[in-house]
């Protein structure tokens, strides 16, 4: 298995063009699902996980090619042979319920394995599968599958959502789109991958209003037919490069960001004393003379403070002037790079969702292990900013999320290296 080795101390000046959204990719591609014609998907990212989407949608009979270096999603499916989504496939990415809303909307029947993916608490389907009974599906458990039907088609109805979910958003805007009568989604999901997705599924005929707000409204067509759709930018990547010269000390231009996508994080950055300023090309990102200052963080859904940032927020915290406290509130157990973190000098204090974080004047390089998708990632940011050598084991959750981490980090002087595993 694959390491990342970090020398630390390198100050990063530069730019960093950052890729399309994974997680917006992840429930577009199953989009195609709903219609014979072709969809295609521009500017997307190049990651594992979009090739387990294909591998899972292909498997279902779905063609998709990748196209242009893999930039180029070009899909169809007018000849799928298959409503079943096995468990090996599953089991390897939480997104691939994703297929279970729009499959059973175009065919009346789907059979799902419950999903897998990082191990940040129990993850329940349970919202999206409510959400897709108040449209009309039959569903049973059986097996560790889901077994979905919808004899006379589904039908529009009111989802009200008991807590934000960006999945079960996702799943039942997509399984509304070919139902017969209105449906509307209430205390829906606002984040950024879930307006994009609307805007796809409108460019394929769907009729959707309201999405960005926390009340979605679908007038069901009888079918949807083909598009093409950049995907929109990656506000987790974003971030987290944004985090990059903050820890560090420079600047570095984070193309193609935009305030709007991570508005709850820039300010957060500027309280710490980071200068973020929207540019014509992105997003330029500046660490002021000395130390930053501590800051509290509350995550929350979108427009909040992404959880998705929380890890690497607490690298750049590790080192600030002064005690933050960080309050996860939408995942239990993410604070699984806390004792990595620790293991490079970190003061870190952890009690149930809460992790209270003294900054020390300099973190010390360490070998550590990679837990989950961001944790990787905040642990390279930690090594960037650390004295000596880090070494980051069990990359593979990093190549799920971030296209070539290492070349984008060393085009702006940062030293980093993969190291290839036996
Ligand atoms: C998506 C993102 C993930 C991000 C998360 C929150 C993708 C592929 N992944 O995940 O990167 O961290 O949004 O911004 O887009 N829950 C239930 N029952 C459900 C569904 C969710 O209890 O049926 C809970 C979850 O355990 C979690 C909370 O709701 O505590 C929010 O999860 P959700 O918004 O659904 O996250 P995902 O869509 O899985």
């Amino acid at each position: 298995m694959d390491s990342i080795l970090v020398t630390g101390g390198a100050e990063l000046r530069g730019e960093i063009p950052i890729a399309g959204a994974k997680n917006a990719c992840l429930t577009l591609m199953p989009a195609t699902l709903l219609t014979d014609d072709p969809l295609t998907l521009t500017n997307a990212p190049r990651l594992s996980d979009i090739r387990t989407m294909t591998v899972l949608l292909q498997s279902l009979g779905a063609e998709v090619s990748a196209l242009q270096d893999g930039r180029v999603l070009a899909m169809s499916s007018h000849d799928l042979n298959s409503d079943r989504a096995d468990y090996d496939i599953v089991r390897k990415m939480r997104a691939s319920i994703l297929v279970l809303g729009p499959l059973l909307a175009r065919h009346g029947h789907a059979v799902v394995s419950l999903p897998g993916g990082c191990a940040i608490g129990a993850r329940p389907v349970d919202l999206h599968l409510k959400g897709l009974e108040a449209l009309g599906a039959q569903l049973e458990l059986k097996d560790g599958y889901v077994h979905a039907s919808a004899p006379g088609g589904l039908r529009g109805g009111v989802v009200e959502f008991p807590f934000v979910s960006v999945g079960a958003t996702e799943n039942v805007l997509m399984a509304a789109t070919l139902t017969k009568g209105t449906s509307v989604l209430k205390n829906a999901a606002r984040e950024p991958e879930i307006v994009d997705l609307a805007r796809c599924l409108r460019a394929m005929g769907a009729q959707i209003e309201g999405e960005g707000t926390d009340t979605i409204e679908v007038q069901g067509v009888d079918a949807l037919h083909g598009a093409t759709h950049p995907v929109v930018t990656d506000r987790i990547e974003l971030g987290t490069y944004m985090l990059a010269p903050a820890i560090t000390g420079g600047e570095v231009e984070c193309l193609g960001g935009k305030l709007e996508l991570v508005a709850a994080f820039a300010e957060r950055l500027d309280a710490a004393g980071i200068h973020v300023e929207e540019t014509s090309r992105g997003l330029k990102v500046a660490r002021k003379n000395g130390r930053v200052s501590a800051v509290d963080v509350e995550t929350a859904p979108f427009p909040g403070f992404p959880t998705d940032l929380q890890a690497q927020m607490m690298a750049l915290l590790c080192t600030a002037q002064g005690t933050s406290v960080l309050e996860e509130k939408i995942f239990e157990n993410r604070f699984m790079h806390a004792p990595e973190l620790m293991r490079m000098g970190a003061e870190i204090d952890v009690h149930g969702g809460t992790a209270t974080v003294t900054g020390v004047e300099r973190l010390k390089g360490a070998p550590v292990m990679a837990t989950d998708l961001r944790a990787s990632v905040s642990l390279i940011l930690a090594g960037l900013a650390a004295e000596g050598e880090t070494l980051v084991n069990r990359v593979y959750h990093l190549d799920r999320g971030y296209e070539r981490v290492e070349e984008k980090l060393s085009a702006c002087g940062a030293r980093i290296e993969r190291v290839q595993g036996q």
